[in-house]
């Protein structure tokens, strides 16, 4: 049997105890003996939880406990998460997180930690939810030039999405709902501002790349500004909107260092027939496009505290089988280099006034590859071919106040 603790004992924290306790069974015939919760740290108390007499407020109980091999990381933010993880990976503790801020921030650092005391620091809740993504990254694809992923990587923003899509839901209603459900993050401006997707796709860049990809460094955009309209136009053309983070290799001619990535969070509109177009709801889709293999799509709940729980107990598991050697992961802690989004190529949807028309015409010229509105119609609405961003931020500014900007897949 294998000892473990619970470091944050909230949403996630909790569905860990509930599946690593209901799934004992299960679990067991992959750690023989099971693995078993020995502590729980939390600043609070939990007097009505079953777990209560498991709860201790201060680290070192658990950390100076010898039996204790593994530890799941389920508090979120980086301090104390990062102080915590980083102590008990010198002990020797395995840590396994789904702590995505902490994850992008100091994942190399934690990585070299736990391989210079000779356990593993795991993190495949961290990205995706309930989807066993990551693992099979790394080592099923591991013989991959991965040339792009592609993500709907938040559940509560798709769930708003799909709301508003489907049933023209109010924005603020929605996003209530998704609180209550435990998909938002505690300040779920992290979620609808795009820094959590963000953070995703700079992690999974990270690892396709080997080397760091900073979420400072790409652009990163939410969905606050998709109206009704914008839905009512994309829909009538067979699209769908979702917020997406976007990762592309590239070679282009003039980069200084040879390969480089172009990165980003934003909005897109989706066609009918592509992959992503039906994950609806809470359900997050990555699509992986590999030079041998093409394209692999993963898909499942991206965010609740089952689901979530159950991705850190996968680690838990391999951790716990691990005993004795650092699951190796390639991650550096060298920047790379993204392209400037202006250096990114997009095709974008634009409203404008009816009013700017012509200026619309005049500036972008052979750039527009559709016009979706008619003469009678109070708005100039049309999309554009595949643009460097820098040049069509250019013409957008020649051709007077947008109503709405969201690019294409
Ligand atoms: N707030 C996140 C989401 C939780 O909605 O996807 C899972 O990372």
């Amino acid at each position: 049997m294998i000892q473990a603790a619970i470091f944050g004992f909230g949403n996630i924290g909790s569905g860990v105890a509930t599946v690593l306790e209901e799934n004992a069974g299960q679990i067991a015939k992959a750690v023989p003996g099971g693995i078993h919760v020995k502590y729980i740290l939390d600043i609070r108390e939990f007097p009505d939880s079953p777990f209560a007499d498991r709860i201790v407020h201060d680290i070192d109980v658990i950390l100076s406990d010898p039996e204790i091999k593994v530890v799941c990381e389920t508090m979120g933010g980086k301090e104390p998460a990062f102080t915590f993880s980083k102590r008990a990976l010198e002990k020797g503790i395995s840590v396994c997180s789904s702590n995505k801020e902490l994850v992008e921030a100091f994942g190399p650092q934690l990585l070299e930690t736990a391989a210079a005391h000779g356990c593993s620091y795991l993190f495949e809740a961290s990205v995706g939810g309930g989807i066993p993504l990551l693992t099979p990254l790394l080592q099923n694809l591991a013989q991959e030039d991965i040339q792009s992923v592609t993500g709907i990587l938040n559940g509560t923003t798709n769930y708003i999405l799909t709301k508003m899509e489907r049933y023209g839901a109010d924005y603020g209603q929605v996003l209530k709902e998704a609180q209550e459900l435990g998909y938002a993050e505690r300040n779920p401006a992290a979620d609808v501002e795009g820094h959590d997707t963000g953070r995703k796709i700079s992690i999974l860049s990270s690892l396709i790349s080997g080397k760091t990809v900073k979420f400072d460094d790409i652009h990163t955009e939410g969905i606050t500004k998709i109206t009704p309209a914008d839905f009512v136009r994309a829909k009538a053309k067979g699209y769908s909107i979702k917020l997406l983070g976007v990762s592309r290799k590239c070679s282009a001619p003039d980069a200084p260092a040879g390969i480089r990535m172009e990165v980003m969070t934003a909005p897109f509109l989706v066609p009918e027939g592509h992959p992503l177009h039906s994950v609806s709801d809470v359900f997050n889709g990555v699509l992986v496009h590999g030079n041998m293999v093409d394209d692999v799509m993963f898909y499942g709940r991206g965010a609740g505290k089952l689901p979530t729980g159950s991705a850190v107990v996968a680690d838990m598991i391999l951790a716990a089988k691990s005993i004795g050697h650092t699951v190796p992961i390639q991650w550096e802690a060298e920047v790379l280099e993204t392209a400037a989004s202006s250096d990114c190529t997009n095709a974008f949807f634009v409203r404008m006034h009816a009013a700017d028309a012509a200026k619309v015409h005049a500036a972008f010229g052979d750039c527009i590859d559709q016009v979706w509105s008619d003469e009678t119609d109070a708005e100039f609405v049309f999309v554009t071919k595949p643009v460097k961003e820098g040049v069509f931020f250019d013409c957008l500014q020649r051709s007077g106040e947008a109503l709405s900007v969201i690019r294409m897949l």
